[in-house]
């Protein structure tokens, strides 16, 4: 089955085109004009996806060398996210699928990361514990099987990619920051400061991020010229107490569940020293690890294709009142 999917959910204009669930074309745009605010404006973006889902969904056919003739069904990220921003992308996914008289089905914007970590990869098979991380969600899941999921863990305050980005503004390396305090973490050394880690010695499987953010904003204070001279020092820091804050908690429910797969999904997931700290401490417990290349952490449409193909092959459709839900949870997410 030919779907073509549509991500309209925050900053990122996205469309794909998937054949049986493979990745036959996808084009993502960013919205370049937030950095300067410091954060996403949920007017900008709605704008945005109006001027730019067009020429993208021209691109992805382009690029697809499929006729919009053959598009199977049509699906589309219906939340969580801006409910301006969803209604565009759902717009033009309710215009194809009425005018081609096609099936339409509205996916979940989380468990389309969470898939992302192995949808081309068929090594990846349930039960398998999901660690999601990226600029709005931090999420620990046991994945039983499509749609039977369990919440493990949960953050308590900030998501992961909030914390990155907001030290990230607060030290002047603009929005969104993750992958710029990425490359100057490098050059830092981690030892030089150390900050909080977030739910350290607690039982549990939650992360909390506030504790960290607001211990990098009173060094960054109390300590303006030791900041400006070691800027790399300080996020190398920042960024060891970030990835603790993470592997501590998903190692604890790793073992305690008795799960031999972990993912790991989200914007976060680029960061390469999470992804190194995992690898060593999965390997060494004899299980599998498995993350997405770079430009399937990020948001995408090739991984609401997935969901969305999944969902059509279970005989699963939405109808032309499907709408955007801000706060949409995981569908099927059981509390354990
Ligand atoms: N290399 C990196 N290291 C750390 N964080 C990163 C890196 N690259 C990107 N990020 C972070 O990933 C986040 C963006 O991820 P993503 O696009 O999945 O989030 P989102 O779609 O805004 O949020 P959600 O999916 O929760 O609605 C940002 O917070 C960004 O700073
Ligand atoms: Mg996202």
């Amino acid at each position: 089955m030919i779907v073509l999917s549509i991500e309209t959910s925050c900053d990122e204009t996205a469309a794909a085109i998937l054949d049986e669930g493979a990745v036959l074309s996808s084009v993502v745009a960013t919205h370049w004009m937030h950095a300067r605010f410091g954060g996403v404006v949920p007017e900008l973006a709605s704008r945005a996806h109006l001027n730019l889902l067009l020429p993208i969904l021209d691109q992805v056919m382009a690029d697809s060398a499929v006729a919009l003739e053959n598009v199977e069904a049509v699906a589309v990220t219906r939340g969580p996210g801006l409910i301006g921003s969803l209604l565009v992308g759902i717009s033009l996914a309710k215009s194809v699928a009425f005018a081609r008289n096609i099936p339409l089905i509205g996916v979940n914007h989380l468990e389309g990361h969470m898939w992302s970590a192995g949808f081309d990869n068929p090594d990846l098979e349930p039960p398998f514990l999901a660690l999601l991380v990226s600029g709005g969600h931090t999420l620990l899941v046991g994945v039983e099987g499509f749609g039977d999921y369990r919440l493990i863990g949960q953050t308590r305050d900030d998501a992961a990619g909030e914390a990155f980005d907001k030290v990230a503004v607060l030290c002047g390396l603009g929005y969104p920051g993750g992958a710029a305090v990425e490359k100057l973490s490098a050059e830092g050394n981690r030892e030089f400061h150390s900050f909080p880690v977030g739910m350290s010695g607690q039982q549990g499987y939650d992360f909390s991020f506030s504790g960290l953010k607001t211990a990098v904003a009173n060094f960054m204070r109390r300590n303006p010229t030791v900041v400006s001279d070691h800027l790399s020092d300080i996020l190398a820091g920042f960024q060891e107490a970030a990835v603790n804050s993470l592997l501590e908690p998903t190692l604890r429910a790793f073992d305690a569940f008795g799960y031999r797969t972990l993912t790991l999904s989200g914007g976060v997931a680029a960061n390469g020293r999470l992804r190194q700290q995992l690898t060593q401490a999965v390997e060494a417990r004899g299980g599998k690890f498995l993350f997405p290349g770079f430009a399937l952490c990020t948001d995408n449409a090739a991984m609401t294709g997935w969901v969305g193909w999944r969902r059509l092959a279970l005989g699963q459709r939405d109808d032309f009142d499907l709408s955007g839900e801000a706060n949409l949870p995981l569908p099927g997410l059981r509390h354990v």
